[in-house]
Order: structure tokens, then sequence, then C-alpha cells
């Protein structure tokens, strides 16, 4: 009976961790139970007959419990409302359709990455400024009609939604004043939003990217700047490019002077075609000044420009308002 006790402790041990459970039923040991019975007293027999019956219907009833654990277990419940197969394993889920970079995003990483790696510092523009930095600072006179050409949304406070990344200048400036002192120079770029009070067609948006360089040293050149633009292009576009300057109007340089690039032929440009590409010149003496910087003593150059327009002309896009429609058909364009 010891036997059979000790027996039925083991075998339930087994099933409720076996994932087979039906087969413990005919393990041998069960077998050499009947063996015994022709060895035993004919007055043991019954009982010991009933023992064993007992045995198999416990062990019988252990392995029904364990295989509708068993099943349980690996039946997945069905949720109808969930978005994906809940069959799916994890790796399939994950190929499913992700978001990805929007390519304005990637691109203006893209030209942040090579002014970095020319020695410019990167830091982002407000996306609200005021008077001061919009046109005070960068020499825009009182009531000058030159502050009208910037089509400025305003808020009901006064406050500059601003309308271009200029207005990080004077920042720049003041903050970089010790470093010229000490010796050294005044190199970043600053990139952002900014807002224009426009009618938005194929080439015009109320918001848009603008990238703005500044280099401030004791002896800064329009040679210099020229050079540095040239190379940021070439290397942006992947290509010698030809490029030319000529002649404009802004406040706060002098000279100033928009640069135009000569459109690849790669990229479907012909002889002849050029694209005015941003606005720039040597940063007037009133806006070294507003920062406190001596203009007899220190020089420098800036430029500026929309972002929008070098990754059209990189991309073949032909109309600006594709960027902040969200339509999916052209996002998955750029997926690489
Ligand atoms: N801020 C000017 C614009 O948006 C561009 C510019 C920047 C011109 C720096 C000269 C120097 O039109």
């Amino acid at each position: 009976m010891t036997n059979i006790d000790e027996l039925r402790a083991d075998l339930l041990a087994r099933i409720t961790q076996s994932n087979d459970p039906r087969s413990i039923l005919k393990a041998d040991e069960i077998k050499q139970l009947y063996t015994v019975i022709p060895t035993l007293d004919p007055s043991e027999r019954g009982s010991y007959g009933k023992a064993v019956n007992a045995l198999k219907v416990v062990l019988e009833a252990a392995v029904v419990e364990r295989e509708s654990t068993l099943e349980d277990s690996t039946v997945v419940p069905l949720d109808v409302t969930a978005p994906w197969d809940v069959n799916a394993t994890a790796l399939q889920l994950l190929s499913t359709e992700q978001g990805t970079q929007h390519p304005l995003t990637r691109e203006l990483e893209n030209v942040i990455d090579i002014f970095t790696r020319m020695g410019f510092e990167a830091i982002e523009s407000r996306q609200i400024d005021d008077d001061h930095h919009m046109f005070g600072a960068l020499n825009f006179p009182e009531n000058h009609p030159a502050r009208d050409g910037y089509d400025t949304f305003r808020t009901e406070e006064g406050f500059i939604p601003p309308a271009h990344t200029s207005t990080m200048q004077h920042r720049i400036l003041k903050a970089g004043k010790a470093k010229l002192e000490a010796g050294g120079n005044i190199a970043a770029v600053s990139y952002g939003r900014v807002f224009r009070n426009e009618d938005v067609d194929a080439t015009h948006e109320h918001t848009f990217y603008q990238c703005e360089g500044i280099f401030v040293s004791s002896d800064a050149t329009l040679g210099q700047m020229l050079g540095t633009l040239r190379s940021f292009f070439e290397v942006y576009y992947g290509q010698k490019l030809k490029i030319k300057t000529q002649p404009a109007y802004f406040p706060f340089v002098e000279p100033g002077l928009e640069f135009a690039i000569e459109k690849p032929a790669a990229l479907g440009g012909k002889p002849g075609d050029w694209l005015e590409m941003l606005g720039c010149g040597m940063i007037h003496p009133n806006v070294l000044r507003a920062a406190d910087i001596d203009p007899e003593k220190y020089r420098g150059f800036a430029w500026g420009g929309g972002i929008e327009r070098l990754v059209m002309l990189k991309y073949g896009i032909e109309d600006l308002r594709h960027f902040e429609s969200g339509k999916l058909q052209f996002l998955r364009k750029f997926n690489s």
C-alpha cells in the first residue's frame, strides 16, 4: 500500500508539470502494479485491486485537469477591437508601418550637421520674439519702410512671431562678445520656424524654416563668406556648383547681397538657370554696436535663407504646400 501511496504522489507531481500528461498514464510503474497481483495472498488481492483502480481514477482526473490548463494557456483570446492581429509575433508587429522623420526635419538636421562640422555652433531660434530683436537691434529705424517687407504678425500684446531667424543675431553677438575679446571668433548658425503674413501659394507659406549663419572675427571678409556658402551648398548637393551674387538691401548688412547658385544639370537645370538661395552680407557696424562690439576692431558676416527651397531643389518638389499638408502620399516618398 505504501508503494501505491508513494507512486500516487510521484505521478500526480509529474502530471501537473507535463505537457503530455496522458502519456504518464502508460508509465511502466503502473503496469508493474498488475504484475504484483499473482504474488499476493488471495485474501489481499481484492483490496489491492481496488486501490490500483482508485489510483487510476485519481490520475485520470489529474490528467483531464492538466489538459484543460494547457489548452487555456495556448488559446489566445480574440480581441476584435485590436488594430493588429493579436496572434502576430512581436517582430511581425514591428514591421507594420512606422512613422518616419518629416523630410524638413531630416534635411534641417543635415544642414545643421554640415555647418557644425565646419565649426559653427547650432542654436535653435525662438518662435515668439519682440520688436527689438526683430527690427531695432538689426538697424531698422523706427517707421522705416523696410519693416513692411517682412509682413510680420503681431500678438495683441505686441510680441512678434519672428519673420526671420536674424532675430537671433543680437543674442548671438552679445553672448559671443567675451569670446571675441579673449581672441576667439563668433561662429554660430541659428535655425527654426519663421512666420510671415503672406498669401499662400506654390512658393509662399505663412510658416516656414530658415537657417541663419553669423561669423565675427578681427578680420572676417566677404571672400570668407562666399567660400563658406559655396562649401555648404556643394556639400549639401554633393557636387561642384556655380555661384553668383547681386546687390540687395537688408538694413543689418553692408554691403548686402543675394546669393544664387546655378541649378545643376543633375537636378534638371540648364546653364543660366540661377536660383536665389539666400540673403547675406557684412554685418552692419550699427548691429555690432548694438551688441556692444566695437566695429573698429571686429567685423563679421551673416546670411540667412529658407530651408524649404533647398529641399525642393534637391528632390524636385514643385509645390511648397506639400510640406505642411500632412499627406502620407508625399511623406512616404522620403521613407528610406
Ligand atoms: N533675414 C533675411 C531674410 O529673411 C536674410 C538675411 C540674413 C540677409 C542675414 C542678410 C543677412 O530675408
